[in-house]
This record gives structure tokens, sequence and C-alpha cells, in this order.
């Protein structure tokens, strides 16, 4: 049942990547029969972003493939998508939301999935022509350009980002330099044994990586970057500069509404907000998550996966049959030929067991908290990775050295 009784009701949603869609075409598929709305603030139709740092940059995708949905689909499934137009004001008691141009729309339910964007640069120097960061289309094919020119990279942060730009860039022919300001690559999201194994394939493929090193300021001549100077005094040439350093969420339009946010804007598992009628959902929404360490803490995952389920989930509210979805949360990132494949959440307490060599670029770690399989991690075993996502799914029990054996086969975990 809608808050408002309108006729027809109207969701209206904020935000047109894959939270949006999959919000839009969820409602649809389950009966809602009222107008739906979704703004997005970018001209293009919504598009696929993890191409954006692999398969764009290295040619093997090309934009017209990116599209989530055709146009028809939208057309035909009544979704009125309403290409760059940015919503600057929401009222949540009086239902209402304002545009960019001035206009105001009533609405029954609003979701906001305003995403994340990038964390700006704090340096000196973010500014020069040449320190690209990636998030849009827009900028994808902005660095896509600078690169065709470009012979030395630095790229600051050594997450997904950074670190897939890089693979994409070394293949292209270009110096690449990673400067990662944590003691390892892609801390917040792998355990060490993967991180140790990503650094060595970037440097395989002739990657300089840096950790502990911060950045001191970026130097430019003529307005363009010439260098990127690092605390301890080195300072590394290049023509090109690419940020990855973390997202932050978009949750101005929900705080200035007075909306409860905390990295992010906090719902329940159906996306509800402090707001009544209000949803989030996306990388902009924080969810607890019965899969985190700490299941009742609100949590901000960037994650498509968790992204789809929160908006189906939200969709199955607003069309009366509420169901909250608790699927293992999952992400993958491709470098060079690896594949990293990561099924729920690892906490830096957890054991782990290595199973398969590293140096053999096959091998998976399971993380184990109060005896069960937590989260499990591969490198180049997508068995691994769909076994894990189930044995994480069951919280399966198993001792650390049973796991560890090389003739034990942890499919004989999956429970039947
Ligand atoms: N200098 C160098 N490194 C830094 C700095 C800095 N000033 N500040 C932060 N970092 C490092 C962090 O230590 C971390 O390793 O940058 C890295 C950022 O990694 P992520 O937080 O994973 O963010 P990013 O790689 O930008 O990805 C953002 O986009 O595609 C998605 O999955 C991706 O959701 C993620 C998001």
């Amino acid at each position: 049942m809608s808050p408002l009784s309108s006729t027809p009701p109207t969701l209206a949603i904020v935000g047109a990547s894959y939270a949006g869609v999959q919000l839009a075409a969820s409602a649809r598929d389950a009966g809602f029969g009222g107008r739906i709305l979704m703004f997005g603030d970018e001209p293009h139709l919504p598009y696929q972003r993890p191409p954006l740092s692999k398969g764009l940059l290295t040619g093997k995708t090309t934009v017209a493939a990116l599209a989530l949905k055709s146009a028809d689909f939208y057309r035909e499934a009544r979704i009125e998508h309403v290409p760059d137009m940015r919503v600057s004001h929401i009222d949540p008691a009086a239902h209402r939301l304002t545009l960019a141009d001035g206009s105001t729309l009533t609405w029954d339910w609003l979701a906001l999935a305003t995403g994340a964007r990038c964390r700006a640069l704090p340096m000196p120097g973010a500014g020069l022509q040449g320190v690209h960061a990636l998030r849009s289309l827009d900028d994808a094919l902005a660095l896509d350009e600078a690169a065709h020119k470009g012979k030395r990279v630095c790229v600051i942060g050594g997450g997904f980002i950074g670190l897939e730009v890089a693979a994409a860039l070394a293949g292209r022919g270009l110096e690449v330099t990673v400067v990662e300001l944590g003691s390892r690559l892609l801390s917040r999201a792998v355990t060490p044994e993967i991180s140790r194994f990503v650094a060595s394939l970037h440097a395989a493929h002739g990657v300089r990586v840096l950790c502990n090193s911060a950045v001191q300021a970026i130097h430019g001549h003529a307005g363009k970057v010439s260098a990127v100077e690092l605390e301890s005094g080195e300072c590394l040439g290049c023509d090109l500069v690419v940020a990855g350093i973390g997202v932050v969420p978009n949750d101005e339009l929900a705080r200035a509404a007075g909306i409860v946010c905390a990295n992010g804007i906090v719902t329940d598992a159906l996306g509800r907000t402090s707001a009544p009628g209000v949803l989030a959902i996306g990388d902009c929404a924080a969810t607890p998550n019965p899969h985190a360490a700490e299941p009742d803490t609100p949590l901000r995952l960037e994650s498509i996966q968790v992204a789809n389920d929160l908006a189906r989930a939200a969709a199955s509210l607003i069309a009366g049959q509420p169901q909250a979805c608790i699927a293992v949360p999952w992400f993958w990132s491709d470098q060079y030929d690896a594949k990293l494949q990561m099924a729920g959440l690892m906490s830096p307490t957890d054991d782990v067991v290595v199973r398969g060599d590293p140096a053999s670029d096959r091998f998976s770690v399971f993380c184990l908290r109060d005896g069960c399989i937590a989260a499990v991690q591969t490198v180049s075993r997508p068995a691994d990775h769909m076994l894990g996502r189930k044995l994480v799914a069951a919280r399966t029990a198993i001792a650390a050295d049973t796991l560890a054996d090389p003739d034990f086969d942890p499919r004989t975990l999956i429970p039947r």
C-alpha cells in the first residue's frame, strides 16, 4: 500500500544506475501499476559500470554494449527515464521533490538511488589537467582519450579502481606506478594472501607498486600534470594521474531533509529510511547485512549484487508483499588474466585457510569466523567461488586443519 492515496500512485526514483533501474523493473514485475519516474543527472541511458575500468579501457568492450537495458525496455515497462535532470530538493513531509529546473512533483514513494562519487584528491595540484578519476562513462571516455597520448601514469590508490586501471593501461604499453597509502593493496576487500598475489601480479606486468606511500603534491607545467611528489621526497614524473581513493555516498538530499545518515543513508532490510515513504538503495544506502561481522550495524557495500537485491526488496515493499533478501554479498575484479572473486564479508580477525598454491596463479582463501566459513576469496578458481557462496550462505562449520588438508574436498560440505 502506498503511503499517500493518490491515483495513480507515483514512484519517483532519484538516480538511474543499477539500483534505480532494478527497482523500477522489479516494481513493475511485482505488479506496481502506477507511474514510475526515474531521474538521472547523466545524459546517457543507464549503463554498466564494471566494464569502464576493465573492457572499455582495454578496448574489449564498446560503448554501445554498455547499456543496462534498451530504450524499448523502458518504454514497454512504462518507466519514464528523465536523463540530464538533477533532483535538487526533497520534502518527505509534503511528499514532494523539486527538480533543478524548478518544477515540482508529488510522489507516493520516493527512492533515493543516488550512488556515490569519487573521493576528491586532498593534495595541491589535484585540479591540474591530466588528473583523472573514474566513476562515470564520461570519466572513462576522458581517461581513455588521455591514455592514447600518455606515456607515464601514476595511479593514486591501490583499490579495485586503481588496480584495474593500472592493469588496463599497463596492457596498453604505458609505464605505470601505483601509489598506495596503506601497507597493502586492496586492504578493504581482501585478505593479505590475495593482496600479496595481486602485488606480484602487477610487478610481473611491469607495474611499480609503492605501498605505505603518501602523495605530498601533484606538480604541473603550463597547467598540465608533470609529476607526483611523495612524502618520501621521491618525484614520479608522469603525464597522467588516475585517482582511485574510494568513494563517498551521495546522501546530501537525504541529509538536508533530516533523514538519518551514517556513512550512507541508513535503511532497514527493505530499504526504508527514517522518513516514511522514502527508500534508499544502492551505493548511497547503509543497510544491516546478516553476513557482516556486525550484522545489526548499517553497512554501505559497494556491490552491484547488493544494490540489485535491496532494490528487489524495496520493490516487494512497494508492491505490497515485502520480502527482504539475505543473499551472500559477492564482488569481482578482473586484472590481466586473473579473475578475483569474493563471496561473503571478511573481517580482519577471521582465521584464514589457503587452498591451492598462490604461486600457481590459482588459489582460494577461506575466512573462518567462530568456526564457520564467513567469506571465500578466489583467484581464477570460479568453481570455488560458486561453492563459497553456498558455504557462506549455510554458515558451514569446519575445522581449519580439515579445510587446509589438500586431500579434503570442500564440495562434500555443500548442505543437502
Ligand atoms: N593516497 C594513496 N592511496 C590512498 C589515498 C591517498 N591519499 N587515500 C586512500 N587511498 C587508498 C586506500 O588505502 C585504498 O586502498 O585508495 C584505495 C581505495 O580503494 P577503494 O576504497 O576500494 O576505492 P576505489 O578503488 O576507488 O573503488 C571505489 O568503485 O568499482 C568500485 O568496487 C569499487 O566500490 C569500489 C569503488
